[in-house]
């Protein structure tokens, strides 16, 4: 059933894997799934299927879904190992990146990812998602919509108050700097 999913989407309209690759690596306009925490999968497509996060296409595919084949889907997703370091393709300040990831930047009331997110930007179990390996277009699109007001469903609007803090050229340096990792 899940690989159904996977492959075929249901009744062959769509398939995760026609956006995310066949692995759930991910493109340059889809994030990549494989070895995302699994909590945090499920309360992406829950959010998207009620509307909390948007989306044309995740809205479309959440609300084809039931409880239990996004329960599958996200401990699928979760348990594929890939090799990380998808690589830097924003033309960000590496050296940027990595303060920001590691050190923050107090004085723009800027933390470090890696209090939330891990030592390694590896995720935190429940809640907090991998960065590690992203697709650096993605992480970049989402601090970009977060800017914006245009996503909405971080707890504590935590990652809204932390988009707001930096400026394009942050989130691009730290885009393609978690994309080395
Ligand atoms: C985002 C799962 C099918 C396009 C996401 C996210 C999840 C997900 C969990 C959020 C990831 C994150 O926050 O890191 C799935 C599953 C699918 C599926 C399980 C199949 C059942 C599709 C299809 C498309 C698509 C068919 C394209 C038509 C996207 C895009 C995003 C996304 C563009 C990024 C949204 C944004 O920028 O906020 N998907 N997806 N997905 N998915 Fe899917
Ligand atoms: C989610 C980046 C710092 C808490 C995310 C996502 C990105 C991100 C790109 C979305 C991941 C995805 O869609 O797959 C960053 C960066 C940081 C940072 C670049 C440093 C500048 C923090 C800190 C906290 C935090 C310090 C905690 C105080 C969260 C939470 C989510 C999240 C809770 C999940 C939101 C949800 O459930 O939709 N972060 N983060 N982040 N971040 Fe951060």
């Amino acid at each position: 059933e899940t690989l159904t999913l996977v492959q075929a989407g249901r009744d062959h309209v769509w398939s995760c894997a026609s956006c995310h690759g066949a692995a759930g690596e991910g493109t340059a306009t889809t994030p990549r799934l494989a070895g995302q925490l699994s909590d945090y999968l499920l309360k992406q497509l829950v959010d998207f299927r009620d509307g909390t996060r948007d989306n044309a296409h995740m809205i479309y595919v959440a609300k084809a879904l039931d409880e239990d084949e996004m329960h599958e889907l996200a401990n699928y997703y979760a348990q594929i190992r890939l090799p990380s370091r998808v690589g830097p393709r924003l033309d960000g300040d590496l050296e940027r990146g990595r303060q920001i990831t590691h050190e923050g930047d107090w004085k723009r009331n800027v933390p470090a990812c890696v209090q939330c997110h891990g030592s390694g930007a590896e995720g935190v179990e429940p809640s907090f998602p991998v960065l590690a390996g992203q697709q650096p277009e993605y992480t970049f699109s989402q601090l970009a919509q977060w800017h914006a007001g245009a996503r909405g469903n971080s707890p504590q609007q935590l990652m809204d108050k932390i988009s707001q803090a930096m400026t394009p050229e942050d989130m691009r340096a730290v885009a393609d700097y978690l994309a080395t990792l």
